[in-house]
């Protein structure tokens, strides 16, 4: 970037101008540098450090020459400033200024150079030190800093642009936003918290036991009070010059004080426990928060790829993390329930945290997660509030089909967005059969997300027979069921899991399950209880796999959940010829459990059963690599729904195989995999996994019995299911490095 900015004049030689300055000189845009400042000391001292090359105790002599003048006065001091300057300017002149409050200054310029003025560019650095003065001056202050620039209707296009171009060179990031709306933005996110901090140390300080208090008063006192030591003339002048947007905000802040006096006057535990756990959220996500957004929103990932080596036998005892279908229904019905929710065991992934936000962000008071253990603080069926925006669900398709038979029956209107990989999957499944109970719902083109419903519908109870083994579909209407006038009823063509079912019955909702029809009636209520999440057999199955498919491996996994619908994986390995013990049987919280022993065993190829596809309708990613390692042909067919899971699971399953030298094919409904048989070896290449959690660990798997190091690219989604994955995987045997690049 090539900036000449000719003769600079700089008005006010503080840390603020100087820095700049400094910056501008090493980046060889200025011919060269006057300074004025009221202070005679600092003017020789910034000649003397080389910032300036010459100075006058006459602010008009400093000015008349300037191509480019930077006003860096405190704010009251600015009117009186320009007054001079007006006069004496040349008319091709360009100046700026780096006040923090730009309505005054605006006003400004236009009292003392007209209100057309065009060369006057209103600009504020976000960035500072507690160090001040011409000493402090640092070229690098702005490096990757934030610079608003509120330019008006009026201001002369060049100018702006010379202005924007003179502050990256100083590493900034440029912003640009309206004047008010910068002081807006301040006032909130700058002026109130020092006015709170001023006041604060005042209130405490002029008792008389304030020495008490500067004594005990470490963390707190000292974290939220430090700005309290910033300049107080600058701060009188900033809290007089935007008093107009410093008093809305105070008043807002006012009102919800006194609310949370009440709330402790109260003793209204709760309530306090809502502002306590928003606030910690908010402050985790602070950005956010400014623009009153949701507080999830997409974050930008780095992009995370497995470098996985061959491993060695496998042997360990532990327990894989909380199963994802429980941990998202904890919390639907946690939230919706009378009374308070105790889960354990909570499956701490990005998924199962959407939804956990997404309560949070509709006003429900949720502790933890923290090791597993989340209180959720139930606001009964019609206690929810609408969402400040848009519920964000990340990767997480049950959160939002789930969740679209829940928001059908609510009063307020939702809109429901996801990552790409979500945007992509089909939720007409859900949107049609919530149409024909009476619900308003959007979606995007061909059924894609967003979901929009609208609230307020008059839900009524229909009878569907499901065109596809699912038990999101089916969670979705008997979850709306329960906001629907009489019965809502859904019949299965094969088994799902039953997970709703289950627990609504645990939160004493009464759920009729006849063959495969299972009915609610609408209008009940959710009592509280206790849920113990057990581990999830669908992370437990990369490591059967694992276990199964290297030999001399011998581990076991605690406290699987072994719920009959969801052991199409166990009766398949087994079915294969797998060495597999289900141990120590029990059931916790109406859902059974066991810990599963897995030896290593030569599999064989089958025809896998269709009624265990939709029993093991996620396990497939990991049942591939077990049939490639087989002795002959595997073939899996009725499982097309695989096609429309996080990816088109086979044929990033097959196209991986191939990849590393397997023979497989896929087919409309499933694939056909000859095994490489007991001496068998994967070859290496890189594996594209399509954001696809399962495809990454399955890969991972596979490089157990690798001849060479396997890349699998885009790994980062494993975190939505399980985050700790390769820290389990290396602890027992396997071999997986992380290289972690920013996106
Ligand atoms: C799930 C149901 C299944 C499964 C998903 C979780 C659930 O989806 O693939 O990971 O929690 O209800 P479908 O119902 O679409 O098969």
């Amino acid at each position: 970037m090539t900036v000449q900015l000719g003769r600079v004049a700089v008005i006010g030689l503080g840390l603020i101008g100087c820095s700049w300055v400094k910056a501008l000189r090493e980046a060889g845009a200025v011919q060269s540098v006057a300074g004025f400042d009221r202070n005679l000391d600092s003017m020789q001292q910034a000649q003397h450090v080389g910032i300036i090359d010459d100075y006058s105790e006459q602010l008009a002599e400093v000015a008349a020459d300037a191509d480019f003048i930077i006003v860096s006065v405190p704010i009251k001091a600015v009117r009186e400033v320009l007054a001079q300057l007006q006069p004496v300017v040349k008319a091709s002149a360009i100046l700026t200024d780096v006040g923090s409050v730009k309505g005054s200054v605006a006003d400004d310029v236009a009292a003392t150079f007209g209100p057309q003025f065009d060369r006057f560019v209103l600009g504020h650095p976000i960035a500072g030190s507690e160090r001040s003065g011409v000493e402090a001056a640092d070229a690098s202050l702005y490096q990757r800093h934030k610079v608003i620039i509120t330019p008006q209707p009026h201001t002369d296009a060049q100018a702006l642009q010379t202005v924007i171009a003179a502050w990256q060179l100083a590493g900034a990031d440029i912003e640009q936003m309206e004047v008010r709306h910068h002081d807006e933005v301040l006032a909130a996110t700058s002026h109130l918290p020092h006015l709170l901090a001023y006041n604060l140390v005042d209130t405490l300080a002029s008792r008389d036991e304030n020495q008490e208090i500067f004594n005990y008063a470490a963390g707190g006192f000292r974290d939220f009070t430090r700005i309290a030591a910033s300049s107080p003339i600058m701060w009188r002048d900033i809290f007089s010059a935007n008093r107009e947007q410093i008093l809305a905000v105070l008043d807002m802040f006012q009102h919800d004080l006194s609310q949370l006096r009440q709330s402790i006057e109260r003793d209204d535990q709760t309530q306090v426990m809502g502002v306590l756990t928003r606030a910690k959220v908010a402050r985790d996500h602070f950005s956010k928060m400014l623009a009153r957004r949701a507080y999830v929103e997409p974050m930008k990932t780095a992009t995370i790829t497995y470098v996985a080596t061959p491993g060695q036998a496998l042997s360990g005892q532990f327990r894989v993390p909380g199963d994802k279908s429980i941990s998202h229904r904890s919390i639907m019905l946690g939230s919706l329930a009378k009374g308070v929710t105790e889960v354990s065991g909570f499956l701490e992934g990005e998924d199962s945290l959407a939804t956990l936000q997404a309560f949070r962000d509709m006003g429900v008071v949720i502790e933890g997660p923290h090791r597993g253990r989340v209180t959720v603080h139930g606001v009964g069926m019609h206690g929810l509030q609408p969402p400040p925006g848009p519920l964000y669900l990340g990767n997480s398709g049950t959160s939002m089909r789930l969740l679209a038979g829940l928001m059908a029956g609510q009063k307020f209107s939702v809109e429901m967005t996801g990552d790409e990989s979500l945007s992509k999957r089909p939720m007409g499944r859900v949107a049609d059969p919530l149409a024909l109970m009476g619900a308003s719902v959007d979606t995007a083109d061909g059924g894609r997300p967003p979901m929009r419903i609208r609230g307020g519908a008059e839900l009524r109870g229909i009878h569907y027979d499901l065109p596809m083994a699912s038990a999101q579909v089916k969670s979705c209407l008997l979850l709306a069921g329960l906001y629907a006038e009489g019965e809502t009823s859904v019949t299965e063509p094969a088994p799902t899991r039953d997970h709703t079912e289950r627990m609504l019955k645990g939160f004493g909702y009464e759920v009729q399950v006849e063959g495969s029809t299972a009915t609610v009636t609408g209008g009940g209520e959710l009592t509280a209880c206790d849920i113990d999440v057990p581990a999830d057999i669908s992370s437990a199955a990369f490591f059967m796999v694992a276990a199964s498919i290297m030999p001399g491996s011998d581990i076991t996994l605690e406290h699987v959940g072994i719920n009959p619908t969801r052991i199409g994986v166990i009766n398949i390995l087994k079915a294969m010829g797998g060495h597999i013990e289900v141990l120590n049987e029990r059931e916790v919280g109406g859902e059974p459990v066991a810990d599963i022993r897995i030896r290593s065993a030569q599999l064989k190829g089958i025809h896998i059963p269709e009624d265990q596809v939709p029993l093991a309708i996620d396990e497939f990613p990991a049942l591939f690599v077990a049939a490639a390692c087989a002795e002959g042909e595997t073939i899996l067919t009725g499982a097309e729904e695989l096609r429309v899971k996080e990816s088109d699971r086979i044929q990033a399953m097959v196209d991986g195989l191939v990849t590393l030298g397997v023979d497989a094919k896929g087919t409309d409904d499933g694939a056909v995999i000859q095994g490489m048989g007991a001496d068998g070896q994967f070859g290496g290449g890189d594996i594209v996994t399509y954001h696809d959690h399962r495809i990454a660990m399955s890969f991972a798997v596979a490089s157990l019995r690798g001849s060479a190091p396997i890349r699998i690219l885009d790994c980062a989604n494993v975190a939505t299911s399980f985050p700790n994955f390769v820290e389990l995987a290396n602890g027992c045997g396997m071999s997986v490095a992380v290289v972690e690049e920013e996106a």
